[in-house]
């Protein structure tokens, strides 16, 4: 067997009384693409700042091909041997991707940046590692599939050749993930080292060879993925058997009021929807990005403005154009980022959960503190949040249970429409239950749903599905639709002609 390329040993990462790793371990061997998985909280994105040299571990050993792990300070060094793509952008949206490629280290012609120089080795460097991205293009202009590739290559010509990416598919569709996933196995070809991440645990049996399981801090197993069944991969990440179970489809009467309707709502993004939602219903929205699903759900939280068209809440027009006027007529929702639109993360959990409620909590614009906590400690109870309690910065939390938070202060104003984009985002497979189900409980009360989403488990406990396609509705599937089904009509491939 070869040396591993990476190894982590006893790695303790403590944050004040948190014990973000308590046993990190890791071995990745030359040229395979292995997942690390387990749920929110378990401390994936704090093995990964490790292993990638943004802080040091309080005790525990990373060795690089059996080499000790250069000095914190020595960025080169750490650029050389490891590179992680987030879901956040790296890259500097206004410079173009060859100034991304190269920002810092310009060729220089007699001491001036030499632009065609740039140009030339931009492109090939993109050339090299077959990534088909224009040099000149503005990498704000790139999808995100793209910008990751950019990043990737970027990695690549600092010498790096073990890539971590930490949930790279949360925010790509079907086709794209399929890109990636296709673009990976070249460059695994092509002698590159994966350590992927996700919570889709069907994508690490597509792309992985390895897998290792973190749970409560701690090392759990490594295994080839072809010994770990999906049944057995749960229980390693949550410690017990989980059965999964079967959803119960149900039926909202077609005697339930309309609570959600829309006419004709037209914007640049979609054209000519009409859209109701009754009492007690969950409608989900589908299509592959550029659909125009977001916008059309972004239309009744404030954050997108339609044209021309209508939408009535409870039978009162729905104000467009502003989240506070939204959220003041009975609109809870979480959003599509949740970093630039959900939290606020210089504050608590607690505050970013009752933000939406400080009206009912208190008069007088005041909230006594304990009152508050009450309420959030419940929130965090219900929501399953992995926290040391309310009073912790939302900035402290992990990807999935910041995800929750947001979910928390949509539930918290209790209100009559509740709009979800990609609700599940990041989130683990069995905080998804707990997420659903809050989702079902919000239903029982009376409230309507409408839920964006990518994922088939998200949108197949809905009462239906529509999909749109180009900004149009162009099929309704009741609940118990297959998935081939769905997924061809969200491609597009059966409504064509
Ligand atoms: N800067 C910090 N301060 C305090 N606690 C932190 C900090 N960063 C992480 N933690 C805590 O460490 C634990 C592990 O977090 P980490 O982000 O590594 O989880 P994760 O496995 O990546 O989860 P997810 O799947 O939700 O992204 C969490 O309980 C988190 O709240
Ligand atoms: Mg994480």
């Amino acid at each position: 067997m070869s040396a591993p390329l990476v190894e982590a040993q006893g790695v303790v990462k403590r944050y004040g009384p948190t014990a973000a790793l308590a046993d990190g371990r890791l071995t990745v061997l030359p040229g395979e693409s292995h997942a690390l998985v387990g749920r929110n909280g378990a401390g994936k994105s704090t093995l990964v700042t490790i292993l990638t040299g943004l802080q040091a571990p309080d005790e525990g050993t990373v060795r690089f091909d059996g080499e000790p792990a250069p000095p914190l300070a020595d960025r080169d060094a750490w650029r050389s041997k490891v590179a992680c793509v987030y879901q956040k952008p790296t890259v500097v949206p206004e410079l173009t991707v060859a100034e991304n490629l190269f920002i810092n280290r310009q060729p220089l012609r007699r001491g001036f940046i030499s632009w065609r120089g740039l140009r030339t080795r931009a492109a090939e460097l993109l050339d090299t590692w077959d990534v088909r991205v224009d040099p000149e293009a503005r990498t704000a202009d790139l999808k995100v599939e793209d910008r990751q590739m950019v990043e990737i290559a970027r990695a690549l010509s600092f010498g790096a050749r073990f890539i971590v990416l930490d949930e790279p598919t949360a925010q790509l569709d079907k086709r794209e993930i399929e890109r990636l996933f296709g673009r990976m196995r070249a460059l695994q070809d092509s002698g590159v080292t994966f350590l992927f991440i996700s919570h889709h645990l069907q994508e690490v049996y597509e792309v992985c060879q390895t897998v290792t399981v973190l749970r409560d801090a701690r090392w759990i197993t490594t295994a080839p993925v072809a010994d770990m069944p999906r049944a057995a991969l749960i229980e390693a990440m949550a410690g017990e058997t989980i059965a999964e179970q079967a959803i119960q489809l149900r039926e909202v009467e077609d005697t339930a009021p309309v609570l959600l309707d829309v006419r004709d709502l037209t914007s640049d993004a979609y054209e000519n929807v009409d859209l109701t939602v009754r009492r007690g219903e969950v409608v989900g929205l589908a299509g592959i990005s550029g659909s125009g699903k977001i916008e059309l759900a972004e239309s009744f939280t404030g954050l997108h403005t339609p044209t021309n068209g209508t939408a009535r809440l409870d039978g009162r027009p729905l104000p467009f154009g502003d989240v506070q006027a939204s959220l003041r007529a009975g609109v809870g929702f979480v959003p599509r980022d949740r970093h630039a639109q959900g939290l606020v993360f210089g504050m608590t959990i607690g505050d970013n959960a009752t933000l939406s409620v400080l009206d009912r909590l208190g008069r007088y614009g005041f909230v006594g503190t304990d009152r508050k906590r009450g309420f959030a400690t419940e929130l965090i109870d219900r929501l399953d949040i992995h926290t040391e309690g309310p009073d912790q910065p939302v900035s402290d939390l992990s990807g999935g249970n910041a995800q929750k938070v947001v979910m928390a202060r949509a539930l918290a104003s209790d209100p009559r429409l509740l709009v979800l984009i990609n609700p599940t985002a990041g989130v683990d497979v069995k905080s998804k239950e707990s997420l659903l189900s809050r989702v079902d409980t919000a239903r029982e009360d009376g409230t309507a749903v409408l839920v964006v989403s990518d994922e088939l488990d998200d949108l197949r406990r809905c009462d239906r599905v529509l999909v749109l396609f180009h900004g149009r509705v162009v099929a309704e599937h009741p609940a118990g639709w297959r998935d081939h089904e769905l997924i061809a009509s969200i491609e597009g491939v059966d409504h064509h002609g």
